[in-house]
């Protein structure tokens, strides 16, 4: 149960808490963990137009990877194993086709992200995988 859990990861404090999260089970139930980021981006960067810098696309790869590995440290003597990945695309879509993909058995996330706009009880994103996932989706609040 739980062979693999997908923990999606944006920089947010709700998101570092799944991360926490995730290791308590994985612990549990032998499991491994795979942090991941997705860039999100425009189909324009994608396209690979020379009018966005290269600069633009460095500070977003600079970014997900200094948000992955402070995520990572939560792991820190993690008797298991923990794996990073960074993906480009809307992160919704991304999160749910690699979760599919790579036979993920649970997904950990955060309810709210970096924009935490007070308006919404459930964040764009949680509340896309919620909806597309085919695996058990578990929805982590900061004081859970
Ligand atoms: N780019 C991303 N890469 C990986 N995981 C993400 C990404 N964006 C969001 N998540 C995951 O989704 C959770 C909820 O974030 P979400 O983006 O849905 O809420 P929000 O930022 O508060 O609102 P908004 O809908 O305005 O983005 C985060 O805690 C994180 O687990
Ligand atoms: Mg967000």
């Amino acid at each position: 149960m739980f062979r693999k859990i997908l923990v999606p990861i944006d920089g947010s404090t709700e998101a570092l808490a799944a991360a926490k999260y995730s290791r308590k089970i994985a612990e549990k139930f032998g499991s491994s963990v795979t942090l991941l980021h997705i860039i999100q981006h425009s189909a324009y960067i994608m396209s690979g137009a020379h009018a966005v810098p290269s600069s633009v696309i460095e500070s977003l790869d600079e970014r997900g990877k200094e948000v992955l590995e402070q995520a990572s440290e939560i792991f820190q003597d993690f008797d298991g194993y923990v794996t990073t990945r960074i993906e480009y695309g809307h992160p919704g879509i991304k999160i749910t086709e690699i979760s599919k993909e790579n036979n993920y058995s649970l997904i950990i996330m955060g309810r709210r992200g970096i924009s935490d706009v007070a308006k919404l009880l459930i964040g764009s994103v949680s509340n896309y995988v919620l909806h597309y996932a085919a695996c058990p989706t578990l929805i982590i609040r900061d004081s859970d």
